[in-house]
């Protein structure tokens, strides 16, 4: 089943191994792809995972949440993003870029302008405050969404992601707990889903009817007042209509910290940039954290039951994918069409390929969470795990 080709619209993949998306945090301060970037997706392209989807790439200027990350926001950054899709494409692999705006789930100084999100309502995480934005601006951003994925179009991608999860800004808008406008881009759940959908329109009128058009999504937020199972399905259901081609399934926002990325609160990574009073408040929160994030594999296994017989195009489930035998049930099943795998393809590139040619091995990954601690202290993409890994580009 995993070795099986599926079709996402126009696109025609080999298997149905996805390398999930995950912040590279190697391209330059302007968003620049870099020689970096392109050698580690080289490494994934041979590494043999049906379709690789990069890391979020910046839509605006204000709306990029660490340093280096991959920008869409400008028709400059085409050449560059070309040259990333050429490279993929020479190793034998498809990609996918992701297009995204943090809202207010940044810190302030990256955001080139104001930090902004539907409502003024701080991130309990972070204290970040947002100012809300206005209806020319939201309809500013949804055209910048727009342009970024004709761009991705023009560099020559096999399709384009639009980020909707995770509490990004889309998901800001989705979610009650952030999103307390009284005007048509809030309150009711149609209202919510209004920003989202009109992205979606207006990308797919970009880009024309036959080019991929991927989206990510929160199955829930596990939050107060946050997305819920029940909302999510309503909206996923109504992705297709405006021109969605696939769903993937995911969950949880940075607010809820570990909630997308289940596993190991890594305390000395964490500390390390804390000291005095401030390094012994955050070493009581990790404590009294722990545990409470605890990995199991197929983490929203149970969200996406609910979720996807409403759903009419294939669906991609991530999160704690890591047992072949698993994610071969979960095909079988038909609880998900594709398998997509974030942190241990970091760890080991050619894990596709062991997988697709029989080794039953579980992932190596250990879920410590390393390397999402170190993309948030601005360092590239990596294992940052003790031992020995296949990540050939080194310490950096
Ligand atoms: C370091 C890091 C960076 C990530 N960056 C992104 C991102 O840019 N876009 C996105 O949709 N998800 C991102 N994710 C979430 C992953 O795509 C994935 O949903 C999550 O890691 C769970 O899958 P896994 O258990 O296979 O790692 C990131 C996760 C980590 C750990």
């Amino acid at each position: 089943m995993l070795a099986d080709p599926i079709q996402i619209g126009s696109l025609k993949l080999n298997n149905r191994i996805v390398k999930a998306s995950m912040v590279e945090n190697m391209a330059t301060e302007q968003g620049e792809v870099t020689d970096r970037l392109i050698r580690f997706y080289q490494r994934q392209a041979k590494g043999g995972a049906g379709l690789l989807i990069t890391g979020g790439a910046y839509v605006q200027k204000n709306g990029r949440s660490v340093t280096y990350l991959i920008g869409a926001y400008d028709d400059s950054l085409v050449e560059g993003l070309g040259a990333l899709a050429n490279a993929v494409h020479e190793n034998g692999g498809k990609i996918a870029l992701q297009i995204y705006h943090c809202g207010r789930q940044t810190r302030p100084e990256l955001a080139e302008g104001d930090v902004v999100g539907p409502s003024a309502i701080p991130d309990q995480m972070t204290k970040v405050m947002p100012r809300p934005m206005t209806e020319d601006e939201i309809e500013e951003t949804i055209q910048a969404f727009g342009l970024a994925a004709r761009r991705v179009k023009e560099a020559g991608y096999d399709g384009v992601e639009v980020m909707a999860g995770h509490g990004y800004l889309i998901s800001q808008f989705l979610s009650r707990r952030t999103n307390q406008r009284t005007d048509q881009w809030g309150g009711s759940l149609e209202n919510r889903a209004r920003f989202l959908f009109s992205v979606i329109e207006r990308v797919r009128s970009e880009i024309g009817p036959d080019f991929p058009l991927l989206v990510k999504h929160n199955t829930e937020d596990r939050l107060k007042n946050g997305l819920t199972v029940e909302e999510s399905a309503w909206v996923a259901q109504r992705l297709p209509e405006y021109g969605a081609d696939t769903i993937k399934l995911s969950g949880g926002t940075a607010e809820s910290a570990l909630n997308i990325s289940r596993g190991e609160l890594p305390a000395e990574e964490i500390l390390e940039e804390f000291s005095g009073w401030q390094r012994f408040k955050n070493k009581m929160l990790i404590r009294a954290m722990k545990n409470k994030f605890k990995f199991s594999e197929a983490y929203f296994l149970e969200n996406v039951k609910q979720i996807k017989p409403q759903i009419s195009v294939p669906v991609t489930l991530v999160g704690g994918l890591r047992t072949p035998e698993v994610m071969e049930q979960i095909l079988k099943d038909g609880h998900a069409d594709l398998i997509a795998i974030g942190r241990p393809l970091v760890r080991d590139p050619y894990l596709p390929q062991k997988i697709l040619s029989g080794d039953p091995s579980p992932a190596s990954c250990l879920n410590c969470n390393r390397c999402a601690i170190r993309i948030a202290q601005q360092r590239p993409l990596r294992c940052y795990a003790s031992e020995k890994t296949n990540d050939e580009e080194g310490d950096s």
